[in-house]
């Protein structure tokens, strides 16, 4: 496969993150505008935002597998997938024409699916673009969120993405001091300047910083960038130089 670009679409950029259950349609379909303009082989994942956070807040579902309400798994799991309706949708209003696929199909267990590479592989050979999302999954009777920022590590590597885009509603990561931190080594740690976790049930900021190491650490790009400035996410799926943070890719660093 050529050039493949994966972007996580934060929730907090597609939702309104005050609202339950409010979609923010100006930026996703500036977004949309935005993905339309990439080249390369895209796929994307979404995060839950007021959608799925609210659920899962709501009924104490988190990262850790949990025997948790069933109320509060299907109404999670309906949540997330209206949201997934809605952007797939958007998105086709902008030509991008996108194959959306439950997380529960491509990931599990810790792992990607036996198959799940050549699933996403068949569907971007036919110019389509693969879109899923953070989810509730299930475990042998229990249950657990895997947010979107997991998806995205696993599929990377899988698949040996070439680059991984983050998006959220501010320009980076920042450390104490409301620092914007430009470039970020595969290994650095820091405090995260992250005041307002609002509804988040999954690991915020430092998840994020975490798992886009793990990925910079297998050779592979990390850019974080706001995706309320659509003009910055095209550069950023360009790869070119752009206001965010930076990972840059190592291999054989570790
Ligand atoms: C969370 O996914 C999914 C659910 C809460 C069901 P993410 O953790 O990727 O969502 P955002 O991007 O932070 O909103």
């Amino acid at each position: 496969l050529e050039k493949l670009v994966i972007l996580k679409m934060g929730g907090s950029v597609i939702t309104n993150k005050r609202i339950p259950m409010a979609v923010n349609l100006e930026a996703l379909d500036a977004l949309s505008v935005a993905v339309s303009q990439a080249s390369t082989n895209l796929l994307i994942v979404h995060g839950g935002g007021s959608f799925g956070h609210y659920y899962a807040k709501q009924f104490g579902l988190g990262t850790e597998l949990k025997a948790v309400s069933r109320e509060g798994v299907a109404k999670t799991r309906s949540a997330m997938l209206q949201l997934n309706i809605i952007v797939t949708k958007i998105l086709e209003k902008q030509g991008v024409y996108a194959y959306s696929l439950p997380p529960a199909s491509l990931v599990g267990f810790g792992r990607v699916a036996a198959h799940g590479a050549e699933l996403l592989e068949s569907i971007m050979e036919g110019g389509l673009v693969p879109i899923t999302y953070g989810d509730v999954l299930p475990n042998h009777g229990r249950y657990n969120i895997l947010s979107g920022d997991s998806i995205t590590r696993m599929l990377a590597l899988c698949l040996k993405a070439d680059r991984v885009v983050f998006t959220s509603d501010v320009d980076g990561l920042y450390a104490s001091g409301n620092k914007l931190v430009r470039s970020i080594g595969i290994r650095d740690k820091f405090a995260i300047d992250q005041p307002d976790r609002g509804l988040d049930v999954t690991g915020g900021m430092a998840l994020k910083l975490c798992e886009a190491q793990e990925i910079a650490r297998n050779g592979v790009d990390v850019y974080f960038v706001n995706g309320l400035k659509p003009e910055r996410v095209i550069k950023a799926l360009k790869g070119e130089i752009v206001e965010g943070s930076l990972i840059r890719g190592t291999r054989n660093a570790r």
